[in-house]
């Protein structure tokens, strides 16, 4: 059976400052992550000729699969990271000084609040429906270099977890999870490759 191997870019020096969405490049473990992640992934799938690495356009996701060679690369929109809108580029402190009503009513119900001109886990949802789709139509293994409510979403499909927890999964940096799809059902592995 194929694998789908998930995981999150390389530490971005937004995840540093604690700023959400933006596009910057990776801090120093983020680069060293996407080495280990190359060594990992030509390792695991050295037989593999046909496997295929899908990232977001976002620029942390496309600099975290670079020094993976010998695969054809996708870029999709669709796994870009969630829309925060009006708060894109805070921090959850400014979120919460600033726009406490928002604040709150996105712990409220973190799965249906959307972002002021922006998104909800529940547009995220609704918009890897495409991805998904692919994703099962594929023969060959695929590794899906997003981030986290992304991966969350994707994550919750595959192992079949309910919609009200997707926004709360853990879906740590740094960590591949492999997904296999047998006849006996789903089989997960986590690989922490670094702190
Ligand atoms: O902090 C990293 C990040 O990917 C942000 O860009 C994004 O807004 C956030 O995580 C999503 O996680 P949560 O839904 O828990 O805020």
């Amino acid at each position: 059976p194929r694998p789908i191997l998930l995981t999150r870019h390389g530490e971005s020096r937004d995840n540093v400052r604690g700023r959400i969405g933006g596009d910057t490049v990776l801090s120093g473990s983020g680069e060293i992550y996407a080495k280990k992640l190359a060594n990992f992934v030509e390792k695991r799938l050295k037989s593999e000729r046909t496997a295929s690495i899908w990232t977001s356009t976002l620029q942390r996701t496309i600099i975290t699969a670079s020094p993976i060679f010998g695969f054809p690369k996708i870029q999709w929109r669709a796994l870009d990271e969630i829309n925060a809108g009006v708060c894109d580029g805070m921090t959850y402190e400014e979120i919460k000084r600033n726009m406490p009503e928002e604040y709150e009513s996105r712990k409220k119900d973190k799965l249906s609040y959307r972002y002021p001109r922006g998104e909800s886990y529940l547009d995220v949802i609704q918009r890897l429906e495409p991805v998904i789709i692919e994703l099962e139509r594929q023969r060959a293994p695929v590794v899906v270099i997003s981030h986290q409510a992304v991966l969350r979403a994707l994550y919750a499909y595959f192992a079949d977890r309910p919609l009200k927890e997707v926004p709360h999964i853990e879906v740590p940096l740094h960590t591949i999870i492999e997904i296999q799809m047998g006849v006996t059902g789903v089989q997960e592995k986590r690989y922490k490759l670094m702190d």
